[in-house]
């Protein structure tokens, strides 16, 4: 019997690299705020919902109070209009290495396969990159009332998929996304070089690097 039953993705990150969009559309809104901030500072949005981003970005600045909960709305709609112009030639070409040979492997090896991503942009860039019909379930960030660090995401797609979280493998490249993995009792294996994401099971510093022979030897 296999030790593990499923593996949950996220997706900004991991399956494709629009964490780099995400960081250059909050990077904008931040300057025109006059909030300027690297790439360091950008490791804790990663995983982090649009309006708990936001947030973060204004305390930075020192300017949470500075903003009507409608204001703030118009900045994060703004920073997502921007967000929504980059992603609009996403297609297969930018699905990260390794990972769609992995989704053909883990298939053909009988692994249920599901998404959990804090995006509401989650189903628009997945069907971008042809990767629909691979995922027997994707929960977004519609469908969930915590948002990671809250296991709820991971919790719901092992529910949705009809398997026990500790039968779950889920993979992340943020440190918030890792911790939710971790409260959601699963088996988490981090992607990147980040040295906050050492609470993971596993830590690999590319997607090419998890492969079906790893997966199957933990
Ligand atoms: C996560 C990203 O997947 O989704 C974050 O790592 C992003 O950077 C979050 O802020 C929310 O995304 P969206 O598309 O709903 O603004
Ligand atoms: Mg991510």
């Amino acid at each position: 019997m296999k030790k593990f039953e499923a593996v949950i993705f996220d997706l900004d990150g991991v399956i494709t690299d629009t964490a780099e969009y995400h960081y250059l559309a909050w990077k904008q809104l931040g300057e025109a705020l006059g909030i300027p901030f690297d790439r360091e500072f950008n490791e804790t949005l990663k995983g982090v919902s649009r309006t708990d981003s936001l947030d973060r970005i204004l305390e930075l600045g020192q300017r949470q109070n500075d903003f009507s909960l409608a204001e703030k709305e118009a900045l994060a709609t703004k920073k997502n209009d921007h967000y929504v112009g980059l992603i609009q030639n996403v297609s297969p070409a930018d699905i990260l290495p390794g990972i769609a040979q992995l989704l053909i492997d883990l298939r053909a090896k009988g692994y249920k396969i599901a998404m959990a991503s804090a995006s509401k942009n989650a189903f628009a860039v997945t069907d971008s990159l042809g990767l629909f019909d691979y995922f027997d379930h994707i929960v977004d960030a519609a469908k969930v009332v915590h948002s990671k660090p809250d296991p709820e995401v991971f919790l719901k797609a092992a529910e949705a998929i009809g398997v026990a979280p500790e039968t779950c493998i889920g993979v992340e490249d943020a440190a918030a996304g890792v911790t939710a993995i971790n409260d959601a009792g699963m088996y988490a294996i981090a992607i990147g070089t980040d040295a906050g994401l050492s609470h993971a099971d596993m830590v690999l510093s590319a997607t090419d690097e998890l492969t079906i022979e790893v997966i199957e030897n933990i």
